[in-house]
């Protein structure tokens, strides 16, 4: 038999929680709307919009941590996850590892991000809704180091995510399983059988 495509057939397999998908595919969102921001700014010489740029960045960056704690909640109330694939021990270990390091530059991410501006004397303002109080004391050298941490640290996240894309996109089109087909919103996975 065919495997069954995304977009057509039933899918039997176990779904991941309906929040949990959300969250995953609102923080991808995310993530490319906040890398895409500093992107433009580079381009962008007049100060105003630049300052627009970099606070909305400062924001949505602040969301992705706020999404990761949300996140972390839905999976400590149905912890444990159920397999939605035969994997092999090490595989597992590499799965888990990767989504690990993710969750910790989710929230390691915009913290940096917040000590960076803070050390540079710049206030983060969350949409302009509430001022965050500053996180390290002003301090020159202390941002630039903050500012080369938050790049690299950008890198590493845009390497896990590229090389955690490329794993879900070999097990659906090479392997064949439903590891991607568990993590679709319904209308996309197909309906259970
Ligand atoms: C997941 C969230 C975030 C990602 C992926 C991210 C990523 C990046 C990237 C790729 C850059 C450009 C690096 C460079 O060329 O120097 C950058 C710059 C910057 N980010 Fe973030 N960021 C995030 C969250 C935040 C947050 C929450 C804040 C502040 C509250 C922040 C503040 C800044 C600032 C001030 C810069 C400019 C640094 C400079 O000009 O030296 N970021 N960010
Ligand atoms: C095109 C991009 C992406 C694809 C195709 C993708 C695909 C997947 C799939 C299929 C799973 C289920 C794995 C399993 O059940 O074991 C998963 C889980 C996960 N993904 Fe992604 N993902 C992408 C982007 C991201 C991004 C941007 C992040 C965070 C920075 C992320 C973080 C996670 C985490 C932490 C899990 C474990 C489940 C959870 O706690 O939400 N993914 N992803």
């Amino acid at each position: 038999m065919n495997s069954p495509s995304v977009f057509s057939s039933a899918f039997p397999g176990p779904r991941r929680p309906a929040a949990l998908i959300f969250l995953h595919w609102l923080t991808l969102l995310l993530i490319a709307a906040v890398v895409g921001l500093v992107l433009v700014r580079e381009g962008v010489d007049e100060k105003a919009l630049r300052t627009t740029l970099i606070n909305l960045h400062r924001s949505l960056g602040l969301c992705v941590a706020l999404l990761a704690l949300a996140r972390l909640a839905v999976r400590l109330a149905r912890r444990p996850l159920p397999p939605t694939a035969a994997a092999s021990p090490l595989e597992h270990f590499v799965a888990m590892a990767v989504h690990l390091a993710l969750y910790v530059l989710m929230f390691a991410l915009p913290l940096i991000g917040w000590a960076l501006s803070s050390a540079n004397g710049k206030p983060v303002s969350f949409f302009g809704l509430v001022t965050l109080p500053p996180l390290v004391e002003q301090d020159e050298d202390l941002g630039d180091a903050f500012a080369e941490y938050h790049e690299g640290a950008a890198w590493l996240l845009l390497g896990l995510v590229g090389a955690h894309a490329a794993a879900a996109l070999a097990h659906h089109f090479i392997k064949r399983d439903d590891v991607l087909r568990a993590m679709l919103p319904a209308w996309l996975a197909g309906p259970r059988r």
